[in-house]
């Protein structure tokens, strides 16, 4: 029985002495890391036996650890630690600590096994601002663009109007890796507050900016029947002036003619043209009609005129009676004017 059990024990350390453990890292590190802060590069592995773990970065060792660190580079003196099983932290980060990250783990009996980390530094995102161009608009303005911008650690930028993500098939077009948002022909149902979100995969700050797209009531075009409408107005309204115009010109001409009748120096020339219906008063005692014509007495001479004995006129000629002619004389009407 004895001989047994010493031969099982030796069977189950050749099993184990030959099939090693195959080691596996695992690691629930990010590998991007704010500046100025630690890097922390924490593993988890296992193994048949204590493990030495090393650290390289870009292929350079910076540490070997074997339950205690056993040598490490001297430009990391103060700043490197090892914890717990292996894991690495480095202190007071700078941008020249970027770069590939890889841990070894390796025992006499086990298959090493390694974990690449490719780390990244950002700087913190610093002054993050929203700017416009052209800095007013209205609804004729074809393109305004709003652009974000940080002093530091900008890498990703993204734009949301009042807390909600644009419409992406619209006339939103994010240009410039995300830096500008440009809103093409914008008009009033753009306004509003836009805020873009400046990050990266450790830091974020946001900055909000209100797009004010100004217009006015005034309708921009007018419809054909309103256009016919003023077209029709204007053309009534001119008509209407010029006879407006025309018919003042009339009145003054007339007015002035009515003064000239009452001037005396043209009174008998005028008053022989005279027509009943005129303005002249019948009423005038100085006026008379006759057929119809309407004359002044001042300026008529009239009267009977006595004709002479020597009278020629072809009657007393054909008759040479003996008697004398009647003594009545002949009277002849004469109206002179
Ligand atoms: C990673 O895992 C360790 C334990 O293995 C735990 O203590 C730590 O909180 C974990 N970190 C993250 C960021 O999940
Ligand atoms: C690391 O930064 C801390 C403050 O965060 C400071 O107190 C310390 O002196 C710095 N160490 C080195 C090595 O720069
Ligand atoms: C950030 O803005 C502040 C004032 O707004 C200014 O004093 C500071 O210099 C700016 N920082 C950078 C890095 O531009
Ligand atoms: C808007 O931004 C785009 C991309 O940067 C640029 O080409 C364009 O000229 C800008 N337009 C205005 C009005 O600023
Ligand atoms: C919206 O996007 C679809 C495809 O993504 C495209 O076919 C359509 O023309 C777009 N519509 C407008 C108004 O841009
Ligand atoms: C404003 O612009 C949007 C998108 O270009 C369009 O769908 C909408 O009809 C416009 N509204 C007005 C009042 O012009
Ligand atoms: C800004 O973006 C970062 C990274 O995507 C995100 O973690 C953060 O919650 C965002 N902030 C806001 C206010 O949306
Ligand atoms: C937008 O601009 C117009 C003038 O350009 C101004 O009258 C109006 O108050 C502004 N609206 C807002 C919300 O700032």
């Amino acid at each position: 029985m004895a001989g047994g059990a010493t031969l099982l024990c030796a069977l189950l350390l050749l099993v184990q002495a030959g099939a090693g453990l195959v080691i596996t890292v695992q690691s629930n590190s990010s590998s991007d890391f704010l500046v100025g802060r630690n890097i922390n590069l924490s593993i988890s592995y296992t193994s048949s036996q204590n493990a030495s773990v090393s650290w390289s970065k870009d292929n350079v060792l910076l540490v070997t650890w074997y339950n205690v660190i056993i040598n490490q580079a001297p430009a990391y003196q103060g700043r490197l630690d090892i914890t717990g099983k292996g894991s690495l932290v480095i202190s007071n980060s700078t941008t020249n600590d970027a770069g590939n990250y890889t841990v070894r783990v390796e025992s006499f009996a086990d298959t090493t096994g390694t974990m690449m980390f490719p780390v990244k530094i950002y700087d913190p995102v610093t002054n993050a601002s929203v700017s416009q161009s052209p800095s007013s608009a209205d609804e004729s303005t074809t393109i305004v663009n709003l652009s974000c911008s940080a002093a530091s650690g900008g890498v990703t930028y993204t734009w949301t109007k009042e807390g909600k993500s644009l419409p992406g098939n619209s006339s939103y077009v994010i240009l410039d890796g995300g830096r500008t948002l440009q809103i093409n022909a914008p008009n009033r149902t753009h306004n509003g507050n836009y805020t873009c979100n400046v990050s990266n995969p450790v830091d974020w700050e946001i900055a909000t900016r209100t797009l004010n797209i100004s217009y006015s009531d005034r309708p921009s075009s007018l419809s054909a029947g309103a256009i016919a409408g003023i077209v029709i107005g204007s053309v009534a309204g001119a008509i209407l002036l010029i006879g407006l115009i025309i018919l003042v010109i009339f009145c003054i001409r007339k007015r002035r003619k009515g003064k000239k009748e009452k001037n005396p120096g043209n009174l008998h020339k005028n008053a022989l043209r005279t027509i009943s219906g005129t303005t002249l008063s019948p009423d005038d005692p100085a006026y008379f009609t006759m057929n119809n014509i309407m004359y002044r007495n001042s300026s008529i001479s009239m009267g009977s005129y006595i004709m002479n004995s020597g009278d020629n006129t072809s009657e007393y000629l054909r008759n040479p009676s003996p008697n004398p002619p009647p003594s009545e004389p002949k009277v002849k009407h004469a109206t002179q004017v």
